[in-house]
């Protein structure tokens, strides 16, 4: 399968790249710049593309690559730091730049295989401080700036392309059709990476290697676990089993949606851990929201791993990792280069013959498209990210049986309008909170003196960082009147107006 290499430098939009890339039917794979030149040859990738970074190429502390890698015969593409790198690796001068760009920049192009049916003024995204001040022997200028009179450049004859702007990000208007040049122009992509082959070949490898072997999966209805599911059930059917643990602090019918999808839909056997119970016994009186995330925590390893315990079986453990959960970022100094994974721990007495990760390679997008190509029902395969504790974190104070299934109704009412009016796919995450706060009402002639309810909306890309959701007034409206009408115990809404920063998402 063809495969370009986008070597991590260290840049923020590193995975953006890759994903890009992606979008345009051409398998990428991140490494960091710490990755040795052996490797990169023997993996044959139709192009490499050096990402941003945050240094200064002259600072010799900084992340560099060995020359040899440009003379590999293996078209590379530099972006940003990756641009400045390759002017430096050629002996061309870096320099600070006089006035540094940052934001929506105007760019002037000249004929290259990279701006073919790009017109010679654009919009392009810059953000830089240092710049290139004399590209290298052998280089043609190819774009220029007001304030970057080598905003781009290019060696026709060793296949090596340095843009100074970023592609990658939706600002640059035809950072698209770019990178697009980049892959198919320069590089000679074919266009192979589709789900249709990635679901094919996945299920031939997974069949292979699984054999007459069983599979045991965790699935908590996310995403990810959901996914895995199903291309595991297409794979090896009944020889797979799905272990869900309901803990009682779902959304309102979340488990039997679950269950009813995996076990109408999906050829596979279907445990579902019940126990609700266990868990308000143990979070009885607790109103530390460190203490509550530790025992829901807790619980859910103890009764999971005892449901794999009776099952016995010392066959494959399989697990929903996707890409990002296992890219190794180079932070631009070899030393604090983490793994950041997010798998989970089996127990040292649960033995397996091997743990099989069949998302591994796959963007959160690309789940999706796969996780719609086996028939998962669109509401799991879009579903909002939802925290761990489920809304054992959005009942603030003591979780009770009573607060949980007001939350639920309060939040059910929320997901109901928003759907009802197409805003379901519009905002990032939307949710009701319990902040355990009574006021005053008035219903009919009588005083009240019931539960406040929160609402909370949030757009963002990456939730780092999160704006609040705008929602529309009548829909606002409608859900208000809905709740205090249809929830017995709730006489009013708020709807929280607070970005991330300084506040998080969820509220505890
Ligand atoms: P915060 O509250 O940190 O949330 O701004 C950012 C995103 O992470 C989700 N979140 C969690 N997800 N386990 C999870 O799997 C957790 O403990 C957890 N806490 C927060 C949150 O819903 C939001 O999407």
């Amino acid at each position: 399968m063809e495969k370009i290499l986008v070597l991590d430098f260290g840049g923020q939009y590193n995975q953006l790249i890759a994903r890009r890339v992606r979008d345009n039917r051409v398998y990428a794979e991140i490494l960091p710049y710490t990755t040795d030149l052996e490797t990169i040859r023997q993996n044959k990738y139709k192009g490499i593309i050096f990402t941003g970074g945050p240094n200064s190429v002259f600072d010799m502390s900084s992340p560099h690559y060995s020359r040899e890698i440009l003379d590999l015969g293996i078209p590379v593409l530099g972006i940003c730091y990756g641009c400045q790198l390759i002017a430096w690796m050629e002996k061309g001068r870096v320099s600070t730049a006089p006035v540094s760009e940052y934001g929506k920049i105007e760019l002037t192009a000249e004929s290259s295989p990279m701006f073919d049916n790009i017109p010679s003024k654009s919009i392009v995204w810059m953000s830089h401080t240092d710049y290139i001040s004399e590209a290298p022997e052998g280089y043609e200028i190819t774009a220029f700036t007001p304030d970057c009179p080598c905003a781009a450049m290019q060696n026709k004859k060793k296949n090596i392309y340095a843009v100074q702007f970023h592609p990658e990000v939706t600002h640059s208007e035809y950072g698209e059709q770019i990178l697009y040049n980049f892959l198919y122009n320069v590089c000679g992509c074919k266009g192979e990476w589709v789900m249709d082959s990635f679901i094919d070949s996945t299920v031939k490898k997974l069949r292979e290697q699984i054999g007459d072997k069983n599979v045991i999966l965790g699935l908590s209805g996310g995403v990810d676990s959901s996914v895995a599911a199903a291309l595991l059930s297409k794979a090896v059917g009944r020889q797979l089993t799905c272990v869900f643990v309901d803990q009682g602090i779902m959304r309102k019918n979340e488990g039997d949606f679950v269950e009813k999808t995996f076990t109408s839909l999906f050829d596979m056997n279907f445990v579902r851990v019940n126990c609700g119970d266990v868990f308000l016994e143990k979070l009885k009186g607790v109103t530390d929201p460190e203490q509550k995330r530790k025992i829901i925590g807790t619980e859910f390893f103890n009764v999971f791993w005892n449901e794999i315990r009776k099952q016995n079986d010392k066959g494959f453990f399989a697990q929903g990792t996707i890409y990002p959960d296992c890219i190794e970022s180079g932070k631009g100094d070899a030393a604090v280069i983490k793994t950041h994974h997010n798998r989970v721990n089996t127990p040292d007495d649960v033995e397996f013959l091997g743990i099989i990760e069949p998302l591994a390679d796959l963007f959160k997008d690309e789940v999706r498209r796969v996780g719609e190509k086996l028939g998962i029902p669109r509401e799991l395969v879009w579903r909002q990210p939802f925290p761990g504790p489920g809304l054992g974190v959005r009942i603030i104070g003591e979780i009770t049986k009573e607060k949980i299934e007001l939350l639920q109704e309060a939040d059910f009412i929320l997901r109901d309008e928003m759907a009802r009016n197409g805003y379901e796919r519009n905002m990032s995450q939307f949710f009701c909170v319990l902040p355990g706060v009574k006021t005053v009402g008035v219903m009919g002639d009588h005083r009240t003196y019931d539960n406040l309810v929160i609402i909370r909306a949030v757009t963002t890309d990456d939730f780092m960082t999160a704006d609040w959701a705008r929602i529309p007034y009548d829909i606002l409206a409608k859900v208000s009147n809905r709740i205090t009408n249809e929830c017995r115990g709730i006489n009013r809404v708020v709807y929280d107006i607070t970005s991330k920063p300084p506040a998080t998402v969820e509220y505890e």
